[in-house]
């Protein structure tokens, strides 16, 4: 096979380099396009053909259902890595060993504190106010207690920004709820685990002398953590890497991540699965009447939770949380009428010639919410919870992009407005 692109426009041929990544994947790169033709450009909305970096974090087949962070698959990491080491090696590409993981988590805790003004912004805020919008506006603040920009020339430097926010976003996450919730804002407890120190922050109650941790949900907490902890290049993480390129801070970069997770296509899924979960139940629980009303293309109505950008047969992550679900329910002994009607929504979809033909099929968010439900957390909180997994992904992405110097993020577009016009007085229009 040749190595080399032939793209012909306007009767010149043009030559353009393939390149193969890791996994033999191709990419033809156009760097050279607008030079070479006349100033030509692609033209790719959505970006589903457009690669816009070289990353060595994540690998994904969205065929195959592959997902791996760091050349290790999901499925292990999820039976076998706890959260912390799956960060750890997204962000700095290898597994930690005993010695780092320890220093790791000691100096996360080191950072576990936010300044007390941060709770005044927090106060601020309307108990109404969308806990997303509340978690992007904190972590942004964050810059203003932590004003020196991140000298990303020095390993040490990069080091300490990484365990700094990693120590302060669980505060903010749990403070968050707690707020939504009208309880006490509370401090971690240095002695815990990182998701175990998460679960006490967000659910200990003032009246509680000692918070009991329940180890299923501990072991669920830390599953959904590590398989929403990253996903190349997707909506929120090219969000991150695309303001970080203007050499903007991380926290400014992870504040953009943030608000571009809330969306319902994206993160927002979750929240927005529950709530037509919800809206079904309270209309009957006739999940034949919104199978029909997906397919209709009059009808706005998206089976949230279904289809996905890149995974077209399964997604690898929904299969495992899938499994993590009936055990949580299980275990609490739950019996959830919502679980119900997702059931049967599945069932009749896997089986149904529209979603079929579509390789529409549940994502990980069709299943993320019911665990949370059943943990005790709002649903507005969902994509929250979202974006505490999601963290280590967009740290170690927005670390890849400075550390190859990458330039500033500053796509092209094809004009298709008005022509040259002349301004007409407004007496006279
Ligand atoms: N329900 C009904 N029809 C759907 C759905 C759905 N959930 N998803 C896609 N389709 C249909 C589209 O109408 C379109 O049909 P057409 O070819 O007849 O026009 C076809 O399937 C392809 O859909 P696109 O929107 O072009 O696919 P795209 O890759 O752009 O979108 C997305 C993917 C946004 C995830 C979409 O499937 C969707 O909106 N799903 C529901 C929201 C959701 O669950 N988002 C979470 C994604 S996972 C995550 O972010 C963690």
């Amino acid at each position: 096979m040749s190595d080399k692109a032939t793209l012909e426009i306007n009767g010149q041929k043009n030559e353009f380099a393939i390149i193969k990544g890791t996994e033999n994947e191709l990419a033809i790169d156009i760097s050279s396009l607008r030079s070479a033709s006349g100033g030509a450009i692609t033209l790719d909305p959505g970006y589903k053909n457009t690669g816009s970096c070289e990353s060595g974090i994540t690998f994904l087949d969205g065929e195959k259902g592959i997902l791996r962070y760091r050349g290790y698959s999901i499925e292990e990491l999820a039976e076998k890595a706890d959260f912390l080491e799956v960060a750890y090696a997204l962000i700095f590409g290898n597994l930690p060993n005993a010695e780092q993981l320890h220093k790791f988590h000691s100096d996360i805790k080191t950072h576990s504190v936010v300044d007390d003004d941060v709770k005044k912004i927090l106060d601020a805020f309307p108990k109404a106010a969308h806990p997303m919008g509340v978690l992007s506006s904190l972590t942004s603040a964050l810059t203003a207690f932590n004003p020196s920009s991140v000298n990303v020339d020095s390993e040490e430097d990069m080091y300490n920004s990484v365990v700094r926010i990693l120590g302060k976003f669980p505060i903010l996450v749990a403070w968050t709820m707690r707020k939504k919730k009208g309880l006490p804002l509370y401090y971690g407890d240095s002695s815990l685990g990182y998701v175990e120190n998460v679960l006490k922050m967000m659910f200990k109650q003032p009246h509680e002398e000692k918070y009991i941790q329940n180890p299923i949900l501990v072991n669920a907490l830390d599953k959904l953590l590590i398989l929403h902890a990253d996903h190349e290049q997707n909506c929120s993480t090219s969000t991150v890497r695309i303001v970080g390129s203007s050499h903007a801070g991380l926290f400014a970069s992870l504040s953009a991540g943030i608000s571009a997770l809330w969306g319902p296509l994206h993160g927002g899924a979750n929240q927005a699965v529950l709530e037509m979960l919800e809206a079904i139940k309270e209309d009957g629980g006739d999940t034949k009447k919104y199978m029909a009303k997906a397919k209709d293309k009059s009808d706005p109505f998206r089976l949230m939770g279904f289809g996905h950008r890149v995974y077209k047969n399964f997604d690898p992550r929904a299969k495992i949380i899938k499994v993590a679900a009936d055990e949580v329910l299980g275990d609490l002994g739950i019996q959830d009428p919502i679980l119900d009607i997702a059931k049967g929504l599945e069932q009749e979809a896997l089986k149904d010639d529209y979603f079929v033909k579509r390789k529409l099929y549940p994502n990980v968010d069709f299943y993320s919410g019911i665990i949370y439900r059943a943990m005790g957390i709002p649903t507005e909180m969902f994509t929250v919870m979202f974006a505490l997994g999601r963290l280590p992904g967009w740290i170690a992405q927005w670390r890849e992009m400075r550390l190859r110097k990458e330039p500033i993020g500053r796509p092209r577009q094809l004009y298709i407005g008005e022509t040259e016009r002349s301004f007409i007085p407004i007496k006279k229009r």
